[in-house]
């Protein structure tokens, strides 16, 4: 692999994840061009109709193939009615966080016009927050079990893991992104009242790492008061961190306070190794086959890829170009436009091709 040369593998999915990978794409391909920058894209056919087709879903050997050669995934979405288990997306998605390792899940959660916040009277700088989420353990690191099922007597266990490893690299890796970030400051969530055990340990992690950062003004809110904080005022907020299942559902708020699913990109990362850009949307089979989907998700997590592999200049046109489509009315139905897919997808190709 040369270092000008960037491998990046394609894994459209399932539903509307072809289609918004398809224009994503399209403003990668355009922006490179433009950039003089070298990569080369290699498509993948995991999903819905290869598991019905073979019982392929993850292949083996995959991870391995990931790892080692290829530098980024760009990830559309997986979920078929067809299968019901949701086995093949497990296989995949969770196949990828959890064998890749990707223990940092990153939420941007940036409001780009005030049109698209559901909150009242609020200007685009106070919707502009990240949400880190800790994406290898916690709640879905899949240790239970049931007993007596579909019994009276029934019983459901599902454990929380909490590692000294896993939280302490999710914290250190929040507080060296906050402190690059201007306002260099950090929120840590946990339940650590009701939580004592594991969520202890969070604090315990907190206050040690905390002390090595003392340019990072950095605070601790309980997981209820951050949800109403994250609503009266997320002008307050500029890195969070906390666990899976917090960070899973308030990633969720957060998309919303800035426009929606179809606005929101994500990424999964380990640092330094191959590491998956997904849209945070699923891959919405009643949109399927319509051009009707919002691409605009899509396109920032491609701009999030750009950011991964270096590319600074290139995720920031991709950003701009989403934002002055935007701001132009130039987008799908969901954000009150008239244009389909692809045709939001080409007006954002046209503007990084005339900038
Ligand atoms: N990472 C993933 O691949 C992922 C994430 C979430 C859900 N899923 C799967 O996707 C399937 C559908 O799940 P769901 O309906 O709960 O979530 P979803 O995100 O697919 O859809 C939720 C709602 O948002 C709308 N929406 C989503 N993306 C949009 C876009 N780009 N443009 C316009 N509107 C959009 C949908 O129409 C729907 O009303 C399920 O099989 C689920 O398991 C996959």
């Amino acid at each position: 692999m040369t270092a000008s040369l960037k491998r990046i593998a394609v894994i459209p999915g399932d539903g509307i994840g072809p289609e918004v990978t398809a224009e994503a794409l399209k403003a990668l391909r355009t922006v490179f061009a433009a950039g003089k920058r070298g990569a080369e894209f290699t498509e993948f056919d995991w999903g819905a109709d290869r598991y019905l087709r073979d019982g392929t879903s993850l292949p083996a050997g995959a991870l391995e193939m990931l790892r080692s050669q290829f530098d980024a995934i760009l990830f559309g979405a997986v979920g078929d009615p067809r299968i019901p288990s949701n086995q093949h997306a497990l296989d995949i998605l969770f196949g990828m966080r959890f064998g890749l390792d990707l223990y940092v899940n990153i939420r941007p959660c940036v409001l780009f016009d005030r049109r698209f916040t559901p909150l009242r009277d609020r200007a685009e700088a106070e919707v502009n927050f990240l949400v880190l989420r800790e994406n290898t353990e916690g709640l879905y690191a899949n240790i239970g079990g049931q007993f007596k099922r579909n019994t009276p007597d029934e019983v459901a266990l599902q454990e929380e893991v909490n590692t000294r490893k896993g939280v302490e690299r999710i914290l250190r890796y929040a507080f060296e992104d906050a402190r690059s970030r201007p306002r260099k400051r950090l929120c840590m969530s946990d339940k650590s009242n009701a939580l004592t055990h594991g969520h202890d340990l969070w604090q315990r992690a907190f206050r040690e790492i905390r002390q090595q950062f003392s340019e990072v003004d950095s605070r601790h809110l309980y997981i209820d008061t951050l949800v109403m904080e994250m609503v009266r005022d997320p002008g307050q907020f500029d890195v969070i961190v906390t666990n899976n299942l917090f960070g899973d559902i308030i990633s969720d708020l957060g998309a919303q306070l800035a426009g929606g699913l179809g606005l929101s990109p994500s990424a999964n990362i380990h640092p330094g190794q191959v590491s998956m850009f997904e849209p945070v949307h699923g891959s919405a089979p009643a949109l399927a086959g319509k051009n009707v989907a919002n691409p605009f998700g899509a396109i920032l997590t491609s701009a999030m890829l750009c950011d991964y592999l270096g590319w600074r200049e290139q995720g920031n046109a991709l950003r701009n170009a989403v934002r002055s489509a935007l701001r132009e009315g130039k987008c799908t139905a969901d954000l009150g436009g008239k244009l389909g897919t692809r045709e939001a997808g080409d007006y954002v190709a046209a503007l990084l091709s005339s900038a």
